[in-house]
């Protein structure tokens, strides 16, 4: 795409999603309407209102970076632009909806399946973990589903890069309440072990199809975090039990790397480089 685009360029449908200053819809080329696009428009009131200019500019450099095409789990950038109203993101259209709508039709996902997307959700974290971006809102509302069983995480609103960190982004709460880590609630510390916290949580919600930490409220859900306070509801494989245990502990470099755990015997069955170059084969 050379040229800027307009609105005026694009056919709007149904909403998609919703975000507290975004709305995302399903839309087409007014052109060519053979592929479709969710566009996700950003209210410019609301991003100044809610002082969010440094978070959308964020999200469209790290999309830039790793959103084009890099790796197949990230949602795909195509283009921006903006009107006197909103900001536009251009992004690639995932059919099959939200990981977490998946999990309310069908509760507890059995053990292959949870592999098999748990796996592709480390491997798409090993990625951006190694180009030194933390998502900082891994949630199961975050990850869209393809057509092919195929996982594409989304949203990079509350990312940050490594550099920016500590000096930068620590100090306030962007997470989503029940996948937030404890030393973001205790000490205001944010890194790539928040992240690795967040994929303990949804591994474990997974098999047993809600997330370990559900409070009444917020406040009870952050107390149960800080004091590790989960059970398990249903019978799971030991190695599944296992491997929720060494993720979900309190300090966050005890926590495996996104590189440990693709190494964890549960997932020894999975080809990566096999599934790599079959991404490939759909993506190039
Ligand atoms: N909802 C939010 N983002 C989406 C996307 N990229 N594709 C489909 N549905 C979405």
């Amino acid at each position: 795409m050379s040229s800027k685009r307009t609105p005026e360029d694009y056919v709007f449908h149904e909403k998609l999603g919703q975000g507290s200053y975004s709305t995302v819809f399903r839309a087409v080329e007014r052109n060519n309407s053979a592929r479709n696009y969710a566009v996700k428009v950003c209210s410019k009131k609301h991003i100044i209102q809610e002082r969010k200019v440094k978070y959308v500019t964020i999200e469209k450099d790290l999309l830039n970076s790793l959103g084009r095409g890099g790796h197949p789990g990230i949602v795909q950038l195509f283009c921006t632009f903006h009107d006197a109203e909103s900001l536009y993101f251009v992004l690639e259209y995932v059919s099959g909806g939200e990981l977490l709508n998946l999990l309310r039709r069908t509760g507890p996902l059995p053990e292959t399946w949870s592999r098999h997307l748990f796996a592709q959700l480390v491997d798409t974290v090993d990625y951006m973990h190694s180009n030194g971006v933390i998502h900082r809102d891994l949630k199961p509302e975050n990850v869209l589903l393809s057509q092919e069983g195929r996982i594409v995480i989304t949203d990079f609103g509350a990312a940050c890069s490594i550099a920016n960190t500590v000096q930068d982004r620590s100090a306030s709460f962007v997470g989503t309440a029940e996948y937030v880590a404890p030393e973001l609630l205790l000490y205001s510390q944010c890194g790539l072990g928040s992240d690795i916290w967040a994929l303990g949580c949804i591994l474990y919600q997974l098999t047993q199809g809600a997330p370990p930490f559900r409070g009444d409220n917020e406040l009870r859900t952050f107390e149960q975090i800080v004091a590790l306070d989960y059970k398990w509801r249903l019978p799971t494989i030991p190695q599944v039990v296992t491997l929720v245990q060494s993720i979900l502990v309190l300090d966050p470099l005890l926590r495996p790397t996104s590189k440990q755990l693709k190494e964890d015997p549960w997932l020894a069955s999975v080809k990566w480089n096999i599934k790599s170059t079959l991404w490939k084969g759909i993506w190039e």
